[in-house]
Formats: C-alpha cells, sequence, structure tokens
C-alpha cells in the first residue's frame, strides 16, 4: 500500500476536480488500445513467462537484448529485486561496441542464452545485435537448427521481422500486446520472462500490481493518491515548476527512477509541453544534486519515495571513541537513513520547495507491482489531463525514421 505522509504545499483535495480526473482516467484505461492497467489481470501471461524460463533453467547466463523500453524495466525489476546465486543477468541496451566487448567476454557456450526483445521487431540496434550474436553463435558451432536453444524472442504476437524470424527457426516467442506500448510493458513478458528466469516471484509483482488498482479507482478525494498527485502536480506546474525529481531513499530503486524518466519524458514531452524528469537517489543525492534542489531555480516539485528496512539491518553500535562514531552508536543504519531524509524534508520545506512525500513500505516484489502501476495510471492521467497523446513517441519514431534513411543513402 502506498501512502501519501505529507505534501508540502498542502494538497487541497476538492471533490470536483478528482472527480473530473478520475472520469478521465477511467474513459482511458477502459479504451481498447490501451491495454497497461487491464492486461495484469491475464493470468496466462505470467503463466507463460515462468513455464518458459523454466525450459532454460539449466542456463546461467542470460542475455537481454532491447532498448528503451524493452529494457529498462526489466533492469529495473532485477535491480530491485535480485538475482538468484549461481545465475546471472546482462542487459544488452546499447550499440556500444565497447561495452560490448565487455560482455561478449562472458558468453560461454552452452551457458548463455539470449532473450531478444522488441515490440516492433524493426529497431535497428536491437536488430544490429541479434546480428552480432547469430555470428557468435555461429563461431561456437551452434547451427541454425539449434538456435532454439539459446534464443527467445519476445514480439508483436502478429507483425514485425522478428514474428517471422521465430516463426522460421521455430523460436520461442513472446508477446508484447499490441495495446501496450514499449515504456508501459514490463509487466507483459517483456519483464517477466527475464524476472521469472532470475527467481523474482513474478506472482507477487502481479498481485502487487493488481491491489493498487483498487486505491487508484476506487478511494475518495481525499485519500486518492492518484488524482491528488496529479492535481497537485498541474497546480505547481501553473506555478513554473516543470521539473520533476523523482528521490526514493533506497539503493534498490535507484533503477526505478531511470525506468520513470523514460516513462515520463516520452511519455509527457509532446506539442510543446511536458514535464522534464530528473532521477535522484537518497541519501547518496543529498551529497550531489541536493544543493541544487534546495537553493537553485524554483522549478521543481520532488516526489519522494521512503522505504522500510528489509530483513537485515546493521547495528552502529562501536567501542571506537570517535566523537563522530559514538554520536551513531545507538542506533541502527537505517535509523541514520530515516533521519537524512526527514531533515532532507524539513530543510527542502523551509526553502520553500514543494514535495510530496510517499511512504511505500519494504522494497518486493508486491510493492514494486504497486508502484510500477501508480507511476504508469499517473504518467497516463497527467497526459490526458493536459491534452496530450501519452501513449505515442513520435518523436522517438522520426528518429528512427531518419537513422535508417541514412544507412540507405550511405551503404558501402
Ligand atoms: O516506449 C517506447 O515505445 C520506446 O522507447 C520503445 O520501447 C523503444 O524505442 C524500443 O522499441 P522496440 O521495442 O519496438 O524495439
Amino acid at each position: 500500500m502506498i501512502t501519501l505522509k505529507h505534501s508540502y504545499p498542502a494538497v487541497s483535495p476538492e471533490k470536483a476536480t478528482h472527480e473530473a480526473l478520475l472520469a478521465k482516467f477511467q474513459a482511458t484505461v477502459q479504451r481498447a488500445d490501451i491495454g497497461f492497467f487491464r492486461h495484469t489481470t491475464d493470468k496466462s501471461v505470467a503463466i507463460l513467462a515462468k513455464t518458459t524460463a523454466r525450459r532454460f533453467a539449466h542456463k546461467k547466463l542470460l542475455v537481454h537484448v532491447g532498448i528503451g523500453g524493452s529494457s529498462l524495466g526489466p533492469e529495473m525489476l532485477l535491480s530491485a529485486l535480485g538475482v538468484e546465486d549461481g545465475k546471472s543477468v546482462q542487459f544488452l541496451n546499447n550499440i556500444d561496441a565497447d561495452m560490448l566487448a565487455r560482455q561478449e567476454r562472458r558468453w560461454v557456450m552452452p551457458d548463455t542464452f539470449f532473450y531478444i526483445v522488441s515490440k516492433s521487431g524493426g529497431t535497428a540496434e536491437t536488430l544490429a545485435a541479434l546480428s552480432i550474436i547469430l555470428k557468435w553463435l555461429e563461431k561456437n558451432s551452434v547451427s541454425e537448427s539449434q538456435w532454439k536453444e539459446h534464443i527467445v524472442i519476445c514480439t508483436d504476437p502478429q507483425k514485425g521481422e522478428l514474428r517471422q524470424f521465430a516463426r522460421e527457426h521455430q523460436l520461442s516467442c513472446l508477446d508484447v500486446p499490441p495495446s501496450v506500448g514499449g515504456r508501459f510493458s514490463v509487466l507483459t513478458d517483456v519483464g517477466l520472462f527475464t524476472a521469472a528466469w532470475a527467481g523474482v516471484n513474478v506472482d507477487q509483482l502481479i498481485h502487487g500490481a493488481e491491489a493498487i488498482k483498487h486505491q487508484l479507482l476506487e478511494a475518495s478525494a481525499d485519500k486518492n493518491i492518484l488524482t491528488l498527485t496529479a492535481a497537485w502536480l498541474e497546480q505547481q506546474r501553473a506555478a513554473g515548476k516543470t521539473l520533476t525529481v523523482l528521490m526514493p531513499y533506497s539503493s534498490l530503486l535507484k533503477e526505478f527512477t531511470a525506468w520513470w524518466v523514460q516513462l515520463w519524458a516520452e511519455s509527457l514531452g509532446k506539442d510543446g509541453k511536458g514535464l522534464t524528469p530528473v532521477m535522484a537517489y537518497g541519501a547518496s543525492d543529498q551529497h550531489s544534486q541536493m544543493q541544487l534542489f534546495m537553493q537553485g531555480p524554483a522549478d521543481k516539485t520532488m516526489i519522494f519515495l521512503r522505504t522500510d528496512v528489509g530483513n537485515m539491518d546493521y547495528p552502529l553500535a562501536s567501542q571506537i571513541k570517535l566523537p563522530g562514531m559514538q554520536a551513531l552508536a545507538p542506533f541502527k543504519l537505517s535509523q541514520l537513513m530515516e533521519a537524512e531524509y526527514s531533515g532532507t524534508l524539513t530543510a527542502l520545506q523551509e526553502s520553500q520547495r514543494p514535495l510530496l512525500d510517499f511512504a511505500v513500505g519494504k522494497v518486493n516484489a508486491e510493492s514494486l507491482g504497486g508502484l510500477i502501476v501508480f507511476f504508469e495510471s499517473l504518467t497516463a492521467l497527467v497526459g490526458v489531463a493536459s491534452g496530450i497523446d501519452p501513449f505515442n513517441q513520435p518523436g522517438v519514431e522520426a528518429g528512427k525514421k531518419y537513422a535508417h534513411e541514412w544507412l540507405g543513402r550511405n551503404r558501402p
């Protein structure tokens, strides 16, 4: 359960605003072409992810290949929830030869397999990686008829070059539903397969995603974190706050902010509008960006996520007589985090910096599922409420088109 503990300035829940926003949100998620809020109710998706993952359970290294929405979500899941002992996952998420060379050094036969993810099935970066991987397989004496032991595809259920490639070579092929855009696709098989293989409890993830829907759709005006946050952000935007900082106090959620950056930027940045996302995490960024947040341009809102410590904590009691250490000695490490969190919020408020303070509980599969759906829903609502289409990405598509044209013009 995500709860809004505190906000500055105070959130004033107006029933009419809440109802208007909720109606917009409901109309959006009921659209047949918008699947992000619906697709987690389809149990067959997680079942297919788990059964396919089991077929590759004997492998030791999974190389997840994809870019943008086809990689950031799965990266975030594993960074928050971990990978079980004896397995590792690499993300081949860029076309950087130096990085690829470093990653390739760890590929060994027969323990390595590749998960190629592209909704469109035609993204140049991902097809380039596939081409290199196929050559590597050939070099390692894997024949075409054996590709199915080393490659799993995830793409549109009907269309695209990758679907055709999978059919031709009888490769396992999972779906990115046509109604779910790349950056909203982490809880489809795009993320669930990689997570299931890595040992994440994907049922808990889906359970958390489903459980928060009731909170978002049914909570009253004074408790609805979706409409309260959207209304508050709009008030702040109107007052010139056009940057949004997301700052969890947890290293486990650092990549969550990277996933959210794409969601926020690519969904909302259109028609001259948009809120610029800034990723940060505590307590580390108190020693990096916080000076700017506190006393730099007053153009930001800050969304804080406080988390509870998991199963492990560390007492700071010490025999060493250093005054600094003795000041910490009665406390545990998590209490120091709490002190830093609360100190930062008080200082920001003194500097009149707008902030929302959310409590999200322990970082686990269930809470992460809820957080994902909350931020996807918030993005969708902020987008439709500001009159843009949060589900397309014409700028990204234009870049892809011109890159292809360049390749056509410069063929050696
Ligand atoms: O969110 C999006 O739609 C994009 O960021 C895509 O995920 C990204 O461009 C990769 O596209 P594809 O999955 O078609 O390879």
